[in-house]
């Protein structure tokens, strides 16, 4: 099978031979690590989707919170500051102190702030709780997608990245049945907020069973922990190749793997700026396309179509919620076979139909509302509502599987291992700080230029989206690290300059 580098700036030089010995289920070592550290993004998903309901019964029960409007937006947005402190900072535990020592803080910094919540006796402790969580979804949102791309064979790595993006939608899903299904029980929403603290302090205790991560082992000079754990994950042909390539790799940048790399390092090479503009660009555009806005107006959407009960609105965002999910089962599959490139092009290409389709219905049913003409002219039945349902549905389907997974992926992947954990730190801040200026600007452009006009907006960004992806994110599909950093060696200083010295290696390598 041939690995494609469509690229544009590539020299080509990568192409390579990839055999696909080991197939996504045939790794049961590497499944159960994924799925131990994708608990992290189970706790991201369902702190994500379990507020809105809470918030409902928590207004019950304090009259501060039923009063303020800033209180309220104060708890929902808390958990993202959180995020963004704790996904900066996270890069750096995670390159100092490693992967695994990275998610035991996590769990335990979400383990408090769970119960910080469930127990709080004021709004203000709530408050306090929510930026813990957050900063233990924060740290957890870099080290998952690391953890298990470094553990990963490359040719399973984007679909084993992709099964943390699932379990993040498989806790939104999640967090919608816990809504409901608390809505009756004595304490409903400190249950609902309480409850996280179970997973957390599961993955605490398998982790603590799961070795440190090889690549970062072997970067911290522990060559023979290291070989330890990549013999539980290869067979003894592929095992040696791994380690030479480690080897490789380690004789390359010694400077920067000798001592740890800071946040302003990334900025004076040039090849580390040409990758995180493309990591980053990708985490800001997943966000400024408008998955949480898309997902937050669906019971809208549902009820133009003419379903006005809240209930049914409730039980159609549980739908929407399960086609997320399922469209990233789609993802898994689809990623490391279509590559992340064609995948991302394919979706943002649907998601823009999409939008273009919302915005329509949206605009056609505030005409509909001001002039009786055109609803003499029979435009303004529920025909324009299930307009809007299908622009729903298309989106969900095209996100799900390319622009959900996609940018997490290829941050786990696109960083040399010393920069690792910083460049996937300060990506995944962008797509924090890129979440909550979507979550805090949104209702304010509706009432400017209207629901309509706002999905047009974002279809415009889905243009710009379009364009980035393909002028400036390579192909990783199937290659090595070691192979990804050559692509922003050739980038930076052209083919001929990066294929000096340690490419010899690479190429008998693809030989
Ligand atoms: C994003 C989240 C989003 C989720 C829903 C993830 O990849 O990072 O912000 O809520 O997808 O699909």
């Amino acid at each position: 099978m041939t690995i494609e580098l469509d690229a544009p700036g590539s020299s080509g030089l990568l192409d390579a031979s990839s055999r696909r010995e080991i197939s996504f289920l045939s790794n049961m070592y590497v499944l159960g690590l994924t799925l131990t550290a994708g608990i992290g993004g189970l706790l991201f998903g369902y702190d994500t989707g379990v507020i809105s309901g809470a918030l409902l019964y928590i207004r019950d029960d304090f009259k501060a919170v039923n009063d303020s409007s800033v209180i309220q937006e104060t708890i929902v947005s808390m958990a993202l500051v959180g995020a963004i402190i704790g996904a900066a900072g996270g890069g750096w535990i995670n390159d100092v102190y490693g992967r695994k020592k990275a998610t035991l803080v996590a769990d335990v910094v979400f383990i408090i702030g769970s119960l910080v919540m469930c127990a709080a006796p004021d709004p203000f402790i709530l408050i306090l709780g929510r930026l813990f969580v957050g900063l233990g979804v924060g740290v957890a949102s870099v080290t998952a997608p690391v953890y298990i791309a470094e553990a990963a064979p490359s040719e399973i790595r984007g679909g084993l990245v992709a099964t943390n993006v699932l379990m993040i939608t498989g806790g939104q899903f999640f967090s919608y049945l816990v809504n409901l299904a608390f809505t009756e029980v004595p304490g409903t929403w400190r249950w609902m907020l309480g409850v996280a603290a179970v997973p957390a302090v599961v993955q605490f205790c398998l982790m603590v069973f799961l070795p440190e991560s090889p690549r970062w082992l072997y970067m911290k000079d522990k060559k023979s922990e290291a070989r330890v754990v990549l013999e539980k994950i290869y067979d003894s042909d592929r095992l040696e190749e791994e380690i030479d390539q480690l080897a490789a790799a380690a004789m390359q940048d010694v400077e920067s793997r000798k001592r740890s790399v800071s946040y302003m390092d990334v900025f004076k090479s040039k090849e580390m700026r040409l990758a995180f503009f493309a990591g980053a660009g990708l985490q800001a555009f997943q966000q400024f396309t408008g998955i949480n806005t898309v997902m937050y107006y669906s019971p809208t959407i549902v009820q133009m179509a003419g379903f006005a009960s809240n209930q049914l609105a409730l039980l159609l965002s549980l739908i929407v919620a399960a086609m997320n999910a399922t469209g990233t089962v789609v993802g898994i599959v689809l990623i490391d076979r279509c590559g992340r490139r064609r995948l991302a092009l394919f979706s943002l290409s649907g998601v823009l139909v999409s939008l273009v389709i919302l915005s329509l219905a949206f605009i056609l049913q505030s005409s509909c509302n001001s002039n009786n003409q055109i609803l003499s002219l029979g435009f303004c039945s529920s025909g324009i509502g299930w307009f809007a349902v299908v622009g729903l549905a298309l989106y969900i389907a095209c996100f799900a599987p390319g622009m959900g997974p996609v940018p997490w992926a290829v941050n786990s992947e696109i960083y040399p291992e010393a920069y690792r954990g910083v460049c996937g730190g300060m990506s995944a801040t962008v797509n924090w700080i890129s979440n909550l200026i979507v979550a805090q600007t949104f209702l304010s452009i509706v009432e400017l230029v209207g629901t309509g006009g706002t999905f047009m907006i974002i279809a415009g960004i889905a243009v710009l989206a379009l364009l980035f992806v393909y002028s400036f994110v390579p192909e990783t599909k199937g290659l090595t690290f070691e192979q990804v950093e050559r692509i922003w060696k050739e980038r930076a200083w052209g083919s001929e300059a990066s294929s000096s010295g340690s490419s010899q290696k690479l190429l008998e390598y693809v030989a």
